[in-house]
Protein backbone atom coordinates (compact mmCIF):
# COMPACT_ATOMS: atom_id res chain seq x y z
CA UNK A 1 0.00 0.00 0.00
CA UNK A 2 1.39 3.50 -0.81
CA UNK A 3 1.56 6.44 1.94
CA UNK A 4 -0.81 8.88 0.69
CA UNK A 5 -0.88 11.20 3.50
CA UNK A 6 1.30 13.57 2.26
CA UNK A 7 -0.81 13.64 -1.47
CA UNK A 8 -3.88 13.89 0.37
CA UNK A 9 -2.81 17.08 2.90
CA UNK A 10 -1.46 18.76 -0.42
CA UNK A 11 -4.66 17.97 -2.09
CA UNK A 12 -6.36 19.07 0.92
CA UNK A 13 -4.81 22.34 0.87
CA UNK A 14 -5.50 23.23 -2.82
CA UNK A 15 -9.03 22.54 -2.18
CA UNK A 16 -8.93 25.07 0.76
CA UNK A 17 -7.63 27.58 -1.43
CA UNK A 18 -10.22 26.87 -3.90
CA UNK A 19 -12.93 27.15 -1.57
CA UNK A 20 -11.40 30.29 -0.05
CA UNK A 21 -11.46 31.87 -3.66
CA UNK A 22 -14.73 30.79 -4.44
CA UNK A 23 -16.43 32.68 -0.84
CA UNK A 24 -14.37 35.85 -1.98
CA UNK A 25 -15.59 36.02 -5.33
CA UNK A 26 -19.26 35.53 -4.54
CA UNK A 27 -18.30 38.20 -1.82
CA UNK A 28 -16.76 40.68 -4.54
CA UNK A 29 -19.88 40.01 -6.67
CA UNK A 30 -22.61 40.92 -3.84
CA UNK A 31 -20.56 44.02 -3.11
CA UNK A 32 -20.15 45.05 -6.60
CA UNK A 33 -23.93 44.17 -7.13
CA UNK A 34 -24.85 46.93 -4.28
CA UNK A 35 -22.55 49.57 -4.69
CA UNK A 36 -24.05 49.47 -8.56
CA UNK A 37 -27.50 49.56 -6.92
CA UNK A 38 -26.79 52.63 -4.99
CA UNK A 39 -24.94 54.95 -8.10
CA UNK A 40 -28.17 53.78 -10.02
CA UNK A 41 -30.27 55.32 -8.27
CA UNK A 42 -28.60 58.87 -8.00
CA UNK A 43 -29.83 61.67 -10.66
CA UNK A 44 -27.15 62.64 -12.33
CA UNK A 45 -28.65 65.03 -14.22
CA UNK A 46 -31.90 65.67 -17.37
CA UNK A 47 -31.16 63.58 -20.28
CA UNK A 48 -30.50 66.37 -22.18
CA UNK A 49 -27.13 67.38 -20.51
CA UNK A 50 -26.15 64.43 -19.14
CA UNK A 51 -28.07 60.89 -19.41
CA UNK A 52 -28.14 59.16 -15.92
CA UNK A 53 -25.94 56.29 -17.74
CA UNK A 54 -23.15 58.94 -18.85
CA UNK A 55 -20.31 60.43 -17.16
CA UNK A 56 -17.98 63.99 -18.39
CA UNK A 57 -15.18 61.50 -19.66
CA UNK A 58 -11.21 62.08 -19.48
CA UNK A 59 -9.85 64.73 -21.86
CA UNK A 60 -7.55 63.16 -24.53
CA UNK A 61 -4.55 64.17 -22.66
CA UNK A 62 -5.22 62.24 -19.45
CA UNK A 63 -6.86 59.43 -21.71
CA UNK A 64 -3.83 58.41 -24.10
CA UNK A 65 -1.18 59.28 -20.88
CA UNK A 66 -2.25 58.35 -17.81
CA UNK A 67 -5.17 55.83 -18.59
CA UNK A 68 -3.65 54.51 -21.48
CA UNK A 69 -0.64 53.13 -19.37
CA UNK A 70 -2.38 52.43 -16.51
CA UNK A 71 -4.45 49.67 -18.89
CA UNK A 72 -1.11 48.28 -19.93
CA UNK A 73 0.57 48.20 -17.13
CA UNK A 74 -2.58 45.82 -15.92
CA UNK A 75 -2.33 43.73 -19.20
CA UNK A 76 1.17 43.06 -18.73
CA UNK A 77 0.79 42.13 -14.72
CA UNK A 78 -2.18 39.39 -15.83
CA UNK A 79 0.15 38.17 -18.43
CA UNK A 80 2.74 37.74 -16.70
CA UNK A 81 0.82 36.25 -13.82
CA UNK A 82 -1.34 33.93 -16.30
CA UNK A 83 2.80 32.87 -18.24
CA UNK A 84 3.91 31.80 -14.61
CA UNK A 85 0.36 30.21 -13.36
CA UNK A 86 -0.30 28.04 -16.51
CA UNK A 87 3.03 26.33 -16.94
CA UNK A 88 2.69 25.76 -12.84
CA UNK A 89 -0.73 24.42 -13.23
CA UNK A 90 0.41 21.95 -16.35
CA UNK A 91 3.44 20.61 -14.39
CA UNK A 92 1.28 19.43 -11.31
CA UNK A 93 -1.48 18.19 -13.67
CA UNK A 94 0.26 14.60 -13.96
CA UNK A 95 0.99 14.34 -10.49
CA UNK A 96 -2.68 15.09 -9.39
CA UNK A 97 -4.08 12.65 -12.22
CA UNK A 98 -1.22 10.05 -10.12
CA UNK A 99 -2.61 10.94 -6.76
CA UNK A 100 -6.44 10.49 -8.05
CA UNK A 101 -5.76 7.24 -9.54
CA UNK A 102 -4.23 5.79 -6.11
CA UNK A 103 -6.78 7.24 -3.83
CA UNK A 104 -9.50 5.62 -6.30
CA UNK A 105 -7.37 2.26 -5.15
CA UNK A 106 -7.21 2.70 -1.32
CA UNK A 107 -10.86 3.37 -1.85
CA UNK A 108 -11.12 0.01 -3.53
CA UNK A 109 -9.50 -1.44 -1.01
CA UNK A 110 -11.58 -0.16 1.95
CA UNK A 111 -14.82 -0.68 0.34
CA UNK A 112 -13.67 -4.11 -0.57
CA UNK A 113 -12.84 -4.66 3.47
CA UNK A 114 -16.24 -3.45 4.20
CA UNK A 115 -18.36 -6.24 1.79
CA UNK A 116 -15.39 -8.80 3.48
CA UNK A 117 -15.84 -7.99 6.97
CA UNK A 118 -19.65 -6.43 6.67
CA UNK A 119 -21.66 -6.92 3.08
CA UNK A 120 -20.81 -10.50 3.06
CA UNK A 121 -19.26 -11.51 6.22
CA UNK A 122 -16.71 -13.33 4.26
CA UNK A 123 -14.53 -13.16 7.74
CA UNK A 124 -17.48 -15.27 9.26
CA UNK A 125 -16.02 -18.51 7.70
CA UNK A 126 -12.33 -17.34 6.08
CA UNK A 127 -11.37 -14.94 9.59
CA UNK A 128 -10.53 -11.79 10.17
CA UNK A 129 -7.84 -10.83 7.69
CA UNK A 130 -8.48 -13.83 5.97
CA UNK A 131 -6.68 -16.49 8.08
CA UNK A 132 -8.59 -19.24 7.47
CA UNK A 133 -11.37 -20.90 9.91
CA UNK A 134 -14.46 -23.12 9.48
CA UNK A 135 -18.04 -23.16 8.49
CA UNK A 136 -20.78 -25.36 9.72
CA UNK A 137 -21.90 -27.52 7.22
CA UNK A 138 -25.06 -30.24 6.67
CA UNK A 139 -23.86 -33.24 4.20
CA UNK A 140 -26.98 -34.80 2.26
CA UNK A 141 -27.18 -37.24 0.56
CA UNK A 142 -27.21 -36.30 -3.02
CA UNK A 143 -29.39 -38.86 -4.24
CA UNK A 144 -31.90 -38.81 -1.39
CA UNK A 145 -31.42 -35.45 0.25
CA UNK A 146 -31.64 -36.99 3.36
CA UNK A 147 -29.62 -35.25 6.32
CA UNK A 148 -26.13 -37.21 6.56
CA UNK A 149 -23.84 -35.48 8.92
CA UNK A 150 -23.54 -31.27 10.38
CA UNK A 151 -19.89 -31.40 10.00
CA UNK A 152 -17.00 -28.18 10.51
CA UNK A 153 -15.83 -27.31 6.32
CA UNK A 154 -12.30 -25.92 6.11
CA UNK A 155 -12.62 -22.47 5.15
CA UNK A 156 -9.27 -21.60 3.61
CA UNK A 157 -6.96 -18.85 4.41
CA UNK A 158 -7.01 -16.02 2.11
CA UNK A 159 -4.22 -14.19 2.91
CA UNK A 160 -2.12 -16.10 0.66
CA UNK A 161 -4.86 -16.94 -2.23
CA UNK A 162 -3.37 -14.24 -4.50
CA UNK A 163 -0.25 -16.60 -4.69
CA UNK A 164 -2.26 -19.61 -5.64
CA UNK A 165 -4.97 -17.80 -8.44
CA UNK A 166 -4.78 -15.22 -10.41
CA UNK A 167 -7.26 -12.05 -10.00
CA UNK A 168 -9.76 -13.75 -12.48
CA UNK A 169 -9.25 -17.12 -10.95
CA UNK A 170 -10.34 -15.42 -8.14
CA UNK A 171 -13.18 -14.01 -10.02
CA UNK A 172 -14.39 -17.22 -11.10
CA UNK A 173 -14.53 -18.60 -7.93
CA UNK A 174 -16.11 -15.72 -6.51
CA UNK A 175 -18.82 -15.69 -8.89
CA UNK A 176 -19.71 -19.04 -9.10
CA UNK A 177 -18.95 -20.20 -5.68
CA UNK A 178 -18.13 -23.90 -4.62
CA UNK A 179 -21.69 -25.24 -5.05
CA UNK A 180 -20.37 -29.40 -2.96
CA UNK A 181 -19.28 -26.90 -0.16
CA UNK A 182 -20.39 -24.09 2.19
CA UNK A 183 -18.59 -21.47 -0.42
CA UNK A 184 -22.04 -19.41 -2.20
CA UNK A 185 -22.06 -18.17 -5.21
CA UNK A 186 -21.34 -14.35 -4.38
CA UNK A 187 -21.60 -12.69 -8.38
CA UNK A 188 -24.49 -12.63 -10.68
CA UNK A 189 -23.49 -14.99 -12.89
CA UNK A 190 -23.49 -17.55 -9.81
CA UNK A 191 -27.04 -15.81 -8.82
CA UNK A 192 -25.05 -14.32 -5.93
CA UNK A 193 -26.03 -10.72 -4.54
CA UNK A 194 -22.75 -9.01 -5.32
CA UNK A 195 -21.70 -6.77 -8.36
CA UNK A 196 -18.95 -6.61 -10.03
CA UNK A 197 -17.38 -4.10 -9.33
CA UNK A 198 -18.00 -5.51 -5.95
CA UNK A 199 -16.26 -8.40 -6.43
CA UNK A 200 -13.16 -6.24 -7.78
CA UNK A 201 -13.27 -4.28 -4.53
CA UNK A 202 -12.84 -7.59 -2.80
CA UNK A 203 -10.17 -8.50 -4.92
CA UNK A 204 -8.35 -5.43 -4.08
CA UNK A 205 -8.50 -5.90 -0.53
CA UNK A 206 -7.50 -9.35 -0.61
CA UNK A 207 -4.31 -8.91 -2.82
CA UNK A 208 -4.18 -6.05 0.42
CA UNK A 209 -3.79 -8.30 2.74
CA UNK A 210 -1.56 -10.97 1.41
CA UNK A 211 1.47 -12.23 3.31
CA UNK A 212 4.72 -11.68 2.52
CA UNK A 213 6.76 -14.40 1.45
CA UNK A 214 8.79 -15.09 4.30
CA UNK A 215 5.54 -14.94 6.66
CA UNK A 216 3.55 -17.68 4.66
CA UNK A 217 7.34 -19.59 4.57
CA UNK A 218 8.09 -19.29 8.29
CA UNK A 219 3.86 -20.46 9.14
CA UNK A 220 4.27 -23.25 6.45
CA UNK A 221 7.57 -24.82 8.07
CA UNK A 222 6.52 -24.44 11.83
CA UNK A 223 3.22 -26.76 11.07
CA UNK A 224 5.58 -29.07 9.08
CA UNK A 225 8.33 -28.70 11.92
CA UNK A 226 5.06 -29.71 14.39
CA UNK A 227 3.56 -32.65 12.06
CA UNK A 228 6.65 -34.44 10.51
CA UNK A 229 9.78 -32.78 11.32
CA UNK A 230 11.41 -34.25 7.73
CA UNK A 231 15.27 -35.43 7.59
CA UNK A 232 17.39 -34.77 4.75
CA UNK A 233 15.77 -38.29 2.75
CA UNK A 234 12.15 -36.25 3.43
CA UNK A 235 10.88 -39.00 5.94
CA UNK A 236 9.20 -37.89 9.27
CA UNK A 237 11.01 -38.11 12.03
CA UNK A 238 8.60 -36.79 14.74
CA UNK A 239 8.36 -39.38 16.89
CA UNK A 240 4.54 -40.73 16.66
CA UNK A 241 4.25 -38.11 13.50
CA UNK A 242 1.08 -39.56 11.26
CA UNK A 243 2.63 -39.08 8.43
CA UNK A 244 5.57 -40.70 6.93
CA UNK A 245 7.15 -38.57 4.37
CA UNK A 246 7.11 -34.68 4.16
CA UNK A 247 5.37 -35.42 0.80
CA UNK A 248 2.47 -36.69 2.54
CA UNK A 249 2.92 -34.04 5.47
CA UNK A 250 2.33 -31.59 2.67
CA UNK A 251 -0.50 -33.79 1.01
CA UNK A 252 -2.01 -33.15 3.91
CA UNK A 253 -1.02 -29.62 5.76
CA UNK A 254 -3.66 -28.75 8.10
CA UNK A 255 -5.91 -31.62 8.15
CA UNK A 256 -6.07 -32.12 12.00
CA UNK A 257 -4.40 -28.51 13.13
CA UNK A 258 -6.74 -27.08 11.24
CA UNK A 259 -3.49 -24.14 9.75
CA UNK A 260 -5.35 -21.79 7.46
CA UNK A 261 -8.00 -23.40 7.52
CA UNK A 262 -6.09 -26.73 4.96
CA UNK A 263 -5.03 -23.34 2.16
CA UNK A 264 -1.16 -25.28 1.48
CA UNK A 265 -3.18 -28.77 1.49
CA UNK A 266 -3.62 -30.63 -1.72
CA UNK A 267 -6.17 -33.13 -0.02
CA UNK A 268 -9.25 -30.73 0.77
CA UNK A 269 -9.17 -31.07 -3.52
CA UNK A 270 -7.84 -34.63 -4.17
CA UNK A 271 -9.32 -36.54 -1.23
CA UNK A 272 -13.14 -36.82 -0.43
CA UNK A 273 -14.02 -35.98 3.02
CA UNK A 274 -10.57 -34.16 3.58
CA UNK A 275 -12.38 -30.32 4.49
CA UNK A 276 -14.18 -31.90 7.27
CA UNK A 277 -12.27 -34.52 9.04
CA UNK A 278 -13.56 -37.42 7.18
CA UNK A 279 -10.89 -38.01 4.49
CA UNK A 280 -11.27 -41.21 2.64
CA UNK A 281 -9.10 -42.90 -0.19
CA UNK A 282 -5.76 -39.96 0.03
CA UNK A 283 -5.74 -38.42 -3.14
CA UNK A 284 -8.41 -40.53 -4.51
CA UNK A 285 -10.23 -37.63 -5.94
CA UNK A 286 -13.06 -34.93 -4.92
CA UNK A 287 -13.29 -31.57 -6.33
CA UNK A 288 -9.87 -32.87 -8.14
CA UNK A 289 -8.98 -35.80 -9.80
CA UNK A 290 -8.19 -39.46 -8.52
CA UNK A 291 -4.37 -39.37 -8.17
CA UNK A 292 -3.79 -42.70 -7.41
CA UNK A 293 -3.51 -46.06 -9.43
CA UNK A 294 -0.59 -44.69 -11.04
CA UNK A 295 -2.54 -41.88 -12.80
CA UNK A 296 0.05 -39.29 -12.58
CA UNK A 297 2.73 -41.47 -14.03
CA UNK A 298 0.46 -41.92 -16.75
CA UNK A 299 0.46 -38.20 -17.14
CA UNK A 300 2.93 -36.48 -16.64
CA UNK A 301 6.33 -39.19 -17.73
CA UNK A 302 8.74 -37.24 -15.57
CA UNK A 303 8.39 -36.05 -11.86
CA UNK A 304 9.86 -32.99 -13.16
CA UNK A 305 7.13 -32.20 -15.70
CA UNK A 306 4.50 -33.11 -12.59
CA UNK A 307 6.36 -30.52 -10.58
CA UNK A 308 6.24 -27.88 -13.40
CA UNK A 309 2.71 -28.42 -13.48
CA UNK A 310 2.36 -27.61 -9.50
CA UNK A 311 4.33 -24.94 -9.26
CA UNK A 312 3.11 -23.41 -12.15
CA UNK A 313 -0.59 -23.89 -13.11
CA UNK A 314 -1.72 -23.65 -16.66
CA UNK A 315 -3.72 -21.02 -17.71
CA UNK A 316 -7.36 -22.47 -18.33
CA UNK A 317 -7.87 -23.74 -21.91
CA UNK A 318 -4.89 -25.22 -22.48
CA UNK A 319 -3.26 -27.80 -22.19
CA UNK A 320 -0.49 -30.69 -20.24
CA UNK A 321 1.05 -33.86 -19.29
CA UNK A 322 0.44 -36.51 -21.71
CA UNK A 323 -3.78 -35.57 -21.86
CA UNK A 324 -4.54 -33.06 -19.73
CA UNK A 325 -6.52 -30.11 -19.94
CA UNK A 326 -6.38 -26.89 -17.35
CA UNK A 327 -10.20 -26.10 -16.30
CA UNK A 328 -8.85 -23.70 -14.72
CA UNK A 329 -10.19 -24.42 -10.88
CA UNK A 330 -6.26 -25.98 -9.58
CA UNK A 331 -4.03 -23.41 -8.49
CA UNK A 332 0.07 -22.73 -8.41
CA UNK A 333 2.22 -23.98 -5.64
CA UNK A 334 5.40 -22.22 -6.93
CA UNK A 335 5.64 -18.89 -8.50
CA UNK A 336 2.99 -17.65 -10.56
CA UNK A 337 3.91 -16.38 -13.81
CA UNK A 338 0.23 -14.79 -13.93
CA UNK A 339 -0.31 -13.50 -10.87
CA UNK A 340 3.28 -11.16 -10.99
CA UNK A 341 2.05 -7.94 -13.03
CA UNK A 342 5.26 -6.85 -13.90
CA UNK A 343 3.73 -2.66 -14.22
CA UNK A 344 2.59 -2.91 -10.70
CA UNK A 345 4.22 -5.84 -9.03
CA UNK A 346 1.30 -6.69 -6.81
CA UNK A 347 2.82 -10.03 -6.12
CA UNK A 348 6.96 -10.86 -5.88
CA UNK A 349 8.40 -13.95 -7.28
CA UNK A 350 9.00 -15.23 -3.39
CA UNK A 351 5.24 -15.55 -2.84
CA UNK A 352 4.85 -19.09 -2.87
CA UNK A 353 2.70 -21.86 -1.24
CA UNK A 354 5.50 -24.35 -1.27
CA UNK A 355 9.07 -23.96 -1.99
CA UNK A 356 10.65 -26.12 -4.87
CA UNK A 357 11.62 -28.95 -2.07
CA UNK A 358 8.24 -28.81 -0.71
CA UNK A 359 6.62 -29.58 -3.97
CA UNK A 360 9.11 -32.21 -5.48
CA UNK A 361 8.50 -34.15 -1.74
CA UNK A 362 4.73 -33.85 -2.67
CA UNK A 363 5.06 -34.78 -6.50
CA UNK A 364 6.97 -37.80 -5.84
CA UNK A 365 3.92 -38.73 -2.72
CA UNK A 366 1.39 -38.38 -4.97
CA UNK A 367 3.49 -40.37 -7.95
CA UNK A 368 3.39 -43.24 -5.23
CA UNK A 369 -0.59 -43.32 -5.16
C1 LIG B 1 -20.51 -19.79 4.78
C2 LIG B 1 -19.08 -19.71 4.81
C3 LIG B 1 -18.38 -18.91 3.74
C4 LIG B 1 -18.58 -17.61 3.38
C5 LIG B 1 -19.59 -16.62 3.97
C6 LIG B 1 -17.61 -17.32 2.35
N1 LIG B 1 -16.89 -18.42 2.08
FE1 LIG B 1 -15.39 -18.56 0.70
N2 LIG B 1 -15.21 -20.53 1.06
C7 LIG B 1 -15.85 -21.22 2.07
C8 LIG B 1 -15.39 -22.59 2.07
C9 LIG B 1 -15.84 -23.68 3.04
C10 LIG B 1 -14.47 -22.72 1.02
C11 LIG B 1 -13.71 -23.99 0.58
C12 LIG B 1 -14.55 -24.78 -0.37
C13 LIG B 1 -13.84 -26.04 -0.79
O1 LIG B 1 -13.58 -26.89 0.05
O2 LIG B 1 -13.51 -26.14 -1.97
C14 LIG B 1 -14.37 -21.40 0.41
C15 LIG B 1 -13.55 -21.09 -0.67
C16 LIG B 1 -13.26 -19.82 -1.08
C17 LIG B 1 -12.25 -19.47 -2.05
C18 LIG B 1 -11.34 -20.44 -2.77
C19 LIG B 1 -10.07 -20.54 -1.98
C20 LIG B 1 -9.18 -21.69 -2.36
O3 LIG B 1 -7.98 -21.57 -2.15
O4 LIG B 1 -9.68 -22.72 -2.84
C21 LIG B 1 -12.25 -18.11 -2.15
C22 LIG B 1 -11.35 -17.26 -3.02
C23 LIG B 1 -13.27 -17.61 -1.25
N3 LIG B 1 -13.87 -18.67 -0.63
C24 LIG B 1 -13.55 -16.26 -1.06
C25 LIG B 1 -14.64 -15.80 -0.31
C26 LIG B 1 -15.03 -14.43 -0.25
C27 LIG B 1 -14.29 -13.26 -0.89
C28 LIG B 1 -16.17 -14.38 0.50
C29 LIG B 1 -17.04 -13.18 0.79
C30 LIG B 1 -17.51 -12.45 -0.37
C31 LIG B 1 -16.44 -15.73 0.94
N4 LIG B 1 -15.50 -16.57 0.42
C32 LIG B 1 -17.48 -16.08 1.76
C33 LIG B 1 -16.78 -20.70 2.94
C34 LIG B 1 -17.30 -19.42 2.90
C1 LIG C 1 -8.64 -25.88 -5.22
C2 LIG C 1 -8.58 -27.29 -5.48
C3 LIG C 1 -7.25 -27.96 -5.70
C4 LIG C 1 -6.15 -27.95 -4.87
C5 LIG C 1 -5.99 -27.25 -3.55
C6 LIG C 1 -5.16 -28.78 -5.50
N1 LIG C 1 -5.64 -29.26 -6.69
FE1 LIG C 1 -4.63 -30.46 -7.98
N2 LIG C 1 -6.19 -30.35 -9.28
C7 LIG C 1 -7.39 -29.72 -9.05
C8 LIG C 1 -8.23 -29.88 -10.21
C9 LIG C 1 -9.62 -29.32 -10.38
C10 LIG C 1 -7.49 -30.62 -11.16
C11 LIG C 1 -7.91 -31.06 -12.55
C12 LIG C 1 -7.22 -30.24 -13.61
C13 LIG C 1 -8.00 -29.03 -14.02
O1 LIG C 1 -9.23 -28.98 -13.79
O2 LIG C 1 -7.39 -28.09 -14.56
C14 LIG C 1 -6.22 -30.90 -10.53
C15 LIG C 1 -5.20 -31.64 -11.13
C16 LIG C 1 -4.03 -31.99 -10.53
C17 LIG C 1 -3.02 -32.82 -11.13
C18 LIG C 1 -3.10 -33.42 -12.50
C19 LIG C 1 -3.97 -34.61 -12.46
C20 LIG C 1 -4.16 -35.26 -13.80
O3 LIG C 1 -3.98 -36.50 -13.87
O4 LIG C 1 -4.49 -34.58 -14.77
C21 LIG C 1 -2.02 -32.95 -10.22
C22 LIG C 1 -0.74 -33.71 -10.38
C23 LIG C 1 -2.40 -32.18 -9.06
N3 LIG C 1 -3.62 -31.62 -9.26
C24 LIG C 1 -1.61 -32.04 -7.93
C25 LIG C 1 -1.93 -31.23 -6.87
C26 LIG C 1 -1.05 -30.99 -5.75
C27 LIG C 1 0.34 -31.56 -5.59
C28 LIG C 1 -1.69 -30.12 -4.93
C29 LIG C 1 -1.18 -29.54 -3.62
C30 LIG C 1 0.10 -28.94 -3.62
C31 LIG C 1 -2.98 -29.85 -5.52
N4 LIG C 1 -3.09 -30.54 -6.69
C32 LIG C 1 -3.92 -29.03 -4.96
C33 LIG C 1 -7.75 -29.05 -7.90
C34 LIG C 1 -6.91 -28.79 -6.84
Amino acid sequence: MHDLSGQLVLADVQKAIGYVLAVLLVLAFAVAVLVNMRRGRAEVGSEVELAANRKPYMADDELETKKLDRTLGVGLVLLAVIAVALPLYWLAEPGRQADAVAGFADVAVARGENTYVNGAQCASCHGPEGVGGVANYTITDPSTGDFVAQVQWKAPALNTVMYRYTPEQVLFILNYGRGYSPMPAWGAPGGGPLTEQQLTNVIAYLTSIQLTGDESKAAVQAELDATCKADDAGQCTLPGAKYKTLGEAVFNLGYDSGFAGGAYSCGRCHTKGWSYGQAQVPGGGAMGPNLTGGSEQRQFATAKQQEAFVSAYPKAGTAYGSSGWSSGRMGSFGTNPNSIDPKTATMSADQVMLTEEQIAAVVAYERSL
